[in-house]
């Protein structure tokens, strides 16, 4: 099998969960302290070795594209005005990774961005990064899924244990300890209400996958909200050939959600090098335990 090089990030969605802050900008340009959410899973999957990013994109979405492309008028103005740490930082976000963008005409689910990806995917195994999912580790997550992926050569999901009032909100697995964290998977349903979760085992924003998904997604009928879920495929693929699941180590935020995203904000504020120290003092000088 060859080495995992690509990853599909879907970004097509409208981000109504976050409405009104999503009407005219994309929700993965929000940022979290000084960088668009995306960027955060774009590095995590360049840490893990992904050197070609396709973005699954829709109308309203040209931010992402501008964010990673070269800004030339402001490089320029760095430049004269001898800001070479911007500048270079800026540089660097132009030239992280190879990407390419398709664009998904109708939010018709995850299943179908990912199918949307498939002509460019061909015969390889590929990543999965939903960009409103922020993982903080100290291990790249995807990283992580990767090492049990070099021993299975099997698809692997990341997974998490929520709360049974939660698991509304996500695919969850049925699975079989296999010990460290790593689970064979047995089942999926997505998004059950709570008497109906097969476990508290939740997937979370990162998958590897193996190409027969595509085939798998071309058939899979539309499923919960007349989407077509990745869930349901890989339901479908687990029948024909093992999954796996991992616990992955880390500190997991839905920044597409407005708790979440301010979650987010402020603990990744906090171990900001720049600011934490002042946003630290400055949240305990609002007495919050009143
Ligand atoms: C998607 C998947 C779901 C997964 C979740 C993780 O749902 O369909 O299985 O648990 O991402 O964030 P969404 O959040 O896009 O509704």
């Amino acid at each position: 099998m060859k080495s995992l090089t690509k990853a599909i990030f879907p970004a097509a969605g409208l981000g109504t969960r976050f409405l009104p802050a999503t009407k005219a900008s994309p929700k993965e340009m929000l940022p979290i302290v000084d960088k668009p959410m995306i960027q955060y899973v774009v590095e995590e999957a360049v840490a893990s070795g992904i050197d070609e990013i396709i973005i699954i994109t829709g109308r309203w979405k040209r931010a992402i594209e501008d964010h990673f492309d070269i800004a030339f008028e402001l490089e320029e103005n760095l430049k004269a005005k001898g800001e070479s740490g911007l500048l270079s930082e800026i540089q660097r976000i132009a030239n992280m990774v190879t990407l390419c963008y398709i664009r998904q005409k109708k939010a018709l689910g995850l299943g179908h961005a990912i199918l949307c990806a498939k002509n460019l995917i061909m015969d390889e195994p590929f990543a999965v990064l939903l960009g409103d999912d922020i993982i903080d580790s100290e291990t790249p997550a995807l990283m992580q899924l990767k090492e049990v992926y070099k021993k299975y050569r099997t698809p692997v999901l990341a997974i998490q244990r929520v709360k049974k009032e939660d698991v509304h909100r996500y695919g969850v697995i049925k699975g079989e300890s296999l010990g460290d964290g790593v689970y064979k998977v047995l089942d999926l349903v997505e998004k059950p209400k709570p008497k109906e979760a097969p476990s508290d085992l939740a997937i979370i924003g990162r998958y590897i996958l193996t190409p027969d998904i595509f085939g798998i997604l071309e058939k899979t009928a539309p499923g919960k909200n007349r989407e077509i879920q990745l869930t349901d495929g890989l339901k479908e693929m687990a029948k024909k050939h093992p999954i796996h699941a991992y616990e992955i180590k880390g500190k997991r935020y839905d920044a597409g959600d407005k708790l979440g995203f301010l979650k987010a904000t402020v603990e990744l504020a906090l171990k900001n090098q720049e600011l934490g120290k002042e946003f630290k003092n400055y949240l305990k000088s609002l007495n919050l335990a009143d």
